[in-house]
């Protein structure tokens, strides 16, 4: 039987399939399917790589498609010259198994990351909220500022110790760089740093802030303090990985917080479940990453293909 030509969309292909409105749509349908049941997700597979970073399995199937990411955070990588995150996604049909694409995993993580964003603001936000501080501005950073960029956010105040990347978001989306304690008092707070130290702590929490925590998606990383944290109404994209290896993780262990004080996303969305609970609330997202998020991005990716808006390279198996 001959062996059919598989697409393989590069970092410059992924991009120019999906914009960032298409995922932060595409990755709104994603929260609100998985919510429904209709899209199916195990849990991601950390396999720690010490002492440098680990690698992530992250499978999902929807919408007669199956993805697997096999993607990285690495990171001391910076220091090497070399990307925090990198790896592969394989798309297959979910009714053959046959592989349909083969996708870069940074180009889609980055924009499913900055997507789901933007579809958290959306839904969490106070009415009104116009501006956005972002703490951290490497490749997520920028995703992110991009992706709230598209929804609508005209106004940021990115904070970066290296003042090259906090420039770079500035100047490209004509906002202006500033201290942690301006980000911070933004009304939309996006916080996407290795996650070393934390950058929220209790005394930062203003009526009617949102924050955006997407750096600690792994264990061992936080970027707000337990008791900031707990103050919170709290939302995460998937309880099991926000408790084990996520913003949520140290306010659970410390018995501060417990499974019946935190809403999935997908319910906010589908309308199941309230949103901010007031106009004074602070409210805070804990983003860990979602193969949904890529399944999202990557059948965007793909439909453009079908429909002849990108071009693909090809490889036989
Ligand atoms: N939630 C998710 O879905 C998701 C997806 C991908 C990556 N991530 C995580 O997001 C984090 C950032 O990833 P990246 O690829 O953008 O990394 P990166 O190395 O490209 O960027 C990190 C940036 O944070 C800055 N930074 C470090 N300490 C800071 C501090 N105290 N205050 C402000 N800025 C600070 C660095 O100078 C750098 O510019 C990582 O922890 C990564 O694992 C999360």
């Amino acid at each position: 039987m001959p062996v059919p030509e598989l697409p393989v969309l590069d970092e410059a292909a992924v991009l120019a399939a999906v914009s960032p409105a298409e995922a932060i749509e595409s990755v709104r349908q994603a929260f609100v399917r998985h919510h429904a049941g209709e899209w199916a997700m195990p849990a991601k597979i950390y396999l720690p790589s010490p002492p440098h970073g680990d690698f992530r399995a992250m499978p999902a199937r929807g919408d007669g498609l199956a993805l697997l990411k096999w993607v990285t955070s690495f990171p001391g990588n910076p220091e090497r010259g070399l990307p925090t995150v990198t790896g592969v996604i394989c798309l297959s049909d979910a009714g053959t198994g046959e592989p349909l694409m083969l996708l870069d995993a940074r180009s889609v993580t980055a924009l499913r990351t900055g997507a789901a964003a933007a579809v958290a603001a959306g839904a969490l936000a106070r009415e009104g909220a116009s501006s956005v501080g972002l703490v951290g501005c490497g490749l997520h950073g920028l995703w992110t500022a991009r992706c709230l960029a598209a929804a609508g956010y005209a106004a940021g105040v990115p904070h970066d110790p290296d003042a090259a990347a906090a420039e770079r978001v500035a100047v490209e989306l004509g906002w202006g760089a500033g201290t942690l304690a301006e980000a911070l008092a933004c009304d939309v707070v996006c916080c996407v740093t290795p996650g070393a130290v934390p950058v929220v702590e209790a005394g930062d929490l203003r009526p009617g802030l949102h924050l955006n925590m997407l750096g600690a998606d792994g264990p061992g990383k936080a970027e707000a303090t337990p008791a900031a944290v707990a103050s919170c109404a709290l939302f995460c994209d998937e309880w099991e990985q926000a408790a084990h290896g996520g913003e949520l993780t140290g306010a659970v262990e410390a018995g501060l917080v417990a499974r019946d004080r935190v809403t999935d996303l997908g319910a906010v969305l589908a309308g199941d479940a309230p949103g901010r609970p007031g106009p004074d609330a602070v409210t805070l997202f804990d983003s860990t990453g979602l193969a949904i998020q890529d399944l999202a991005v990557a059948g965007a990716a793909h439909r453009a293909w079908r429909e002849g808006r990108v071009e693909a390279q090809t490889v036989r198996l």
